[in-house]
C-alpha cells in the first residue's frame, strides 16, 4: 500500500510552472503585445518606482566553455574567447538603448550577472562592464551586486575585480559532489575547486555566498544527496538553492542528453530526496525559504522573509523588491511589473538588431487587471506560503478557484480561513500545484504538448 506521502506524491506530480513570471511564458500573448506598448508600460514604472526604489538590472552572459547535460539555461558553448568583447559592447549599447527612454538617470538598486558563465569573461572585461553600465546611472544606497560564478573557472582576479566594482553576493553552481553523478552530467568538479573559490570569495570579502544543489539528477541516489549536504555543511554557505532537477528534454538546444529518462530518480525517490536534504539541512540550521531556497539566519533572504518583505522575480527569490527590472543580453527578460518582454535568444540575431538600435525584444505580454490581480496571489504565495483577498484582491472567478483549494485542505495542504489561505508546512513542497489552482490561464487552455517541468 502506499503512504500517505507517495499517494500524494502520486496525485500531485504533474506538469506545471515554477512561477517566475505570471502569466506564464508560454501563456503571453503576443498578439496584443507591440514594442511601443512595452515602452511605455517601463517609462511608466520608472516613474513610479526609480526615485523611490529604484530599479533592477540582470545581465545574461551566455557563454560556457564545455556542456553540462543537465542544464536547462540558454547558453552558447565555446573556447575562443574572442566573443568577449563584442558581446560586452552589445550589451552596452542596449542598456544606452535604454537610457535614452528614461528622462532621469536610472537608479540600479540591484545588478545580477547570469548564464551561461558569467566568469568565462575575463576580470577586465566585466569590469568594462559594470563600469560602463554604472556610468549612465546612480546607485540607491543599498545597492546589492551579485554573479553567478563557476567554481572550476572563477579565480582571485575575477572575484577581486567585481569585488571592486562593488559585487558583494556570488553563487556557485555545485549541483552534486559524487563523481558518477558529475559523469553523468558531464560536469567533473571535485570538492577542492568549490572550496578554493568559496574561501576566496569569503577572504576577499564577499558577505553571502551561495550554493546550487540539485535533487533527482540523473544517477543520483539518496547517499549521493546526503554526501553533497555532508560535504555543503564543511564549507556553510549563507545560502543554498536546491533545486529540483528541471527534465524538459524539449527545449530547442538545451542540450539536455547523454542518458535516458529510465535513468533519473522516480518521483516517489525524488520526494525522499527532497525530504531528506531539507532535513539535513534543517538540522545545520538552514531556513527554507520559499521554494527551492534555504538559508541561515544571518543571511539577509532569511531576515527578509521573517520581515515578510521577501521577493521573487526572474532572478529567483530577492531580499529587495523593485517594481521594474531591465534584462539585457540574449534570452533575457524584463518585467515592468505591468508588463514583460523578452530578448532574442540567438546571439548573431541580438547583434543585428542592436546594430539597428533596435531592443533585440521578440515576444512579451501586457498585463490585464485579472493578470495583475491573479499576479499578486501567486507571488504572495511563493514569497509567504498565504494570500488573501481582501483588499482588492477578488477576481470573478474566485468561486471556482476555491472548490480546486478545498481539495487540497482535505488533502493537508492548506487552510482556508474566511478570505484567507495558508499553506501549512505539508504543503510547502506543493506550493506550485497550489499556485496553479488560481492560474485561470492555464485552466483555460492546457497546453498541448508537454511545456513545464514536473512538479515535485
Ligand atoms: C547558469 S547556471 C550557474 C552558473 C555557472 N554556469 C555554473 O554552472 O556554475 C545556474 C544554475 O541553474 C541551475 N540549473 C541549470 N539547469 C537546471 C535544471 N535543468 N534543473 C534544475 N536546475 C538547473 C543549476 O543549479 C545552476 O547552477
Ligand atoms: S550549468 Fe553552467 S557551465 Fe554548465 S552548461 Fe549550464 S550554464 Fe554552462
Amino acid at each position: 500500500m502506499l503512504g500517505m506521502n507517495s499517494a500524494l506524491v502520486k496525485k500531485y506530480n504533474v506538469a506545471g510552472p515554477r512561477y517566475t513570471s505570471y502569466p506564464t511564458v508560454p501563456y503571453w500573448d503576443n498578439n496584443t503585445f507591440s514594442l511601443q506598448q512595452w515602452k511605455r508600460s517601463l517609462i511608466k514604472s520608472f516613474k513610479e518606482s526609480n526615485e523611490i526604489e529604484g530599479i533592477s538590472l540582470y545581465i545574461h552572459l551566455p557563454f560556457c566553455e564545455s556542456l553540462c547535460t543537465f542544464c536547462g539555461c540558454n547558453k552558447r558553448i565555446t573556447k575562443r574567447h574572442e566573443v568577449e568583447s563584442p558581446y560586452i559592447n552589445a550589451v552596452l549599447k542596449e542598456w544606452q538603448l535604454y537610457c535614452n527612454l528614461m528622462e532621469t538617470k536610472p537608479k540600479i538598486k540591484e545588478l545580477h550577472l547570469g548564464g551561461g558563465t558569467p566568469t568565462f569573461f575575463s576580470p577586465q572585461n566585466l569590469t568594462e562592464l559594470i563600469n560602463g553600465i554604472v556610468s549612465n546611472a546612480t546607485l540607491a544606497k543599498d545597492y546589492e551586486f551579485s554573479f553567478e560564478g563557476h567554481p572550476n573557472n572563477t579565480t582571485r582576479e575575477h572575484l577581486q575585480a567585481l569585488y571592486d566594482v562593488g559585487f558583494r553576493r556570488v553563487s556557485y553552481g555545485v549541483q552534486d559532489y559524487n563523481e558518477n553523478v558529475q559523469k553523468a552530467i558531464h560536469r567533473i568538479q571535485p570538492f577542492e575547486n568549490v572550496k578554493r573559490a568559496t574561501d576566496l570569495a569569503r577572504e576577499i570579502g564577499y558577505t553571502s555566498i551561495s550554493h546550487d544543489i540539485i535533487f533527482g539528477l540523473p544517477f543520483q541516489t539518496l547517499e549521493n544527496v546526503k554526501y553533497t549536504i555532508l560535504k555543503t555543511k564543511e564549507l556553510l554557505p549563507d545560502r543554498l538553492a536546491f533545486y529540483s532537477y528541471a527534465h524538459v528534454p524539449w527545449i530547442k538546444g538545451n542540450g539536455q542528453r547523454g542518458f535516458e529518462d529510465s535513468d533519473l530518480p522516480s518521483p516517489a525517490l525524488k520526494r525522499q530526496q527532497y525530504e531528506t536534504g531539507k532535513h539535513l539541512l534543517s538540522e545545520v540550521g538552514y531556513h527554507e525559504i520559499g521554494m527551492d531556497h534555504f538559508a541561515l539566519p544571518t543571511d539577509s533572504l532569511y531576515q527578509s522573509m521573517a520581515q515578510h518583505t521577501l521577493h521573487r522575480n526572474f532572478m529567483g527569490y530577492t531580499a529587495s523588491k523593485t517594481q521594474a527590472m531591465v534584462g539585457l543580453g540574449v534570452s533575457a527578460i524584463s518585467d515592468s511589473w505591468y508588463g514583460f518582454a523578452q530578448n532574442v535568444k540567438n546571439i548573431e540575431e541580438y547583434y543585428n538588431l542592436i546594430n539597428e538600435n533596435l531592443l533585440p525584444v521578440y515576444r512579451g505580454h501586457i498585463l490585464n487587471d485579472e493578470d495583475l490581480v491573479i499576479r499578486r496571489h501567486i507571488l504572495n504565495l511563493m514569497c509567504q506560503f498565504k494570500t488573501s483577498w481582501a483588499d482588492g484582491l477578488y477576481f470573478n472567478e474566485l468561486p471556482e478557484v476555491l472548490i480546486k483549494l478545498t481539495e487540497m485542505e482535505n488533502d493537508g495542504l492548506l487552510i482556508i480561513d474566511s478570505n484567507t489561505i495558508k499553506v501549512t508546512e505539508k504543503g510547502y513542497p506543493y506550493v506550485r500545484n497550489i499556485c496553479m489552482a488560481f492560474d485561470l490561464l492555464l485552466q483555460r487552455k492546457q497546453p498541448e504538448t508537454q511545456l513545464f517541468s514536473m512538479t515535485i
